[in-house]
């Protein structure tokens, strides 16, 4: 199963609406970029802009957290109806207490690492876990170019995943990823791709999609 996952940190405001409207026939997840400006040094989305994109949109959300205080702040989201609600391992004290509470708002739960965090501090919190995001950019702004040096860490990741063969739990990537880069990452083994630029700046972001997921499937 591949999924691709439009980003839309890069839309303009005012045109957001019919933006998200125009992709949720061929998006799989909507991906959804919360910033706070104190974990990356960039601000997107507030709590009540997200809820209103959730609520909105007939696609499911696949919230990706980098801010400060995900043990405070995740569940809320998980709440507001996302359907998958990601943080990062590198913010949080305490992992378990997070994954908890958002899965008893009904959300699946992903963990994402920076570039510069090793998949072992992960491991151990993969049964737990719906999805891992390993990040292929520094987190922070679209268009950034793909980290090809990750590759060694979606393996790693592959590998752990598929020896929980009981569980689903998906492998997505997050940052530079276009018709070359999702076949790597693919080849690498990850199944669920956010793509911003790839998308949004292309003449027809519903064929961009269909030609990622296309791309990938060919792997
Ligand atoms: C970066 C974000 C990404 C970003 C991807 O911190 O997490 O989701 O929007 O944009 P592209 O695909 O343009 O690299
Ligand atoms: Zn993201």
């Amino acid at each position: 199963m591949i999924r691709v996952c439009p980003s839309i940190l890069n839309v303009e405001r005012a045109i957001l609406s019919e933006t998200i409207a125009s992709i949720e026939s061929s998006a799989d997840l909507l991906h959804l970029d919360v910033m706070d400006n104190v974990f990356v040094p960039n601000q997107t989305f507030t709590f009540a802009q997200s809820e209103k994109i959730i609520k909105e949109t007939s696609l499911p959300v696949d919230a990706h957290l980098m801010i400060s205080d995900p043990d405070d702040q995740a569940f809320k989201y998980a709440q507001a109806g996302a359907a998958s609600v990601t943080f990062h391992l590198e913010a949080s004290a305490n992992p378990l207490k997070t994954i908890e509470a958002i899965k008893e708002h009904g959300a699946r739960v992903g963990i994402a690492l920076k570039p510069d965090t090793g998949f072992e501090k992960l491991a151990p919190l993969l049964e737990f876990i719906d999805m891992a995001l390993i990040m292929t950019v520094e987190p922070g702004f679209g268009g950034q170019s793909f980290m090809q040096t990750m590759m060694g860490k979606v393996e790693e990741a592959r590998k752990e995943i598929d020896a929980l063969d009981f569980k689903d739990i998906w492998l997505q990537v997050d940052g530079g990823i276009s018709l070359e880069t999702i076949l790597i990452a693919r080849a690498a083994g990850a199944d669920t791709f956010v793509a911003g630029n790839a998308v949004f700046k292309a003449d027809n972001p519903i064929t961009a999609i269909d030609l990622l997921r296309r791309t990938a499937a060919t792997y």
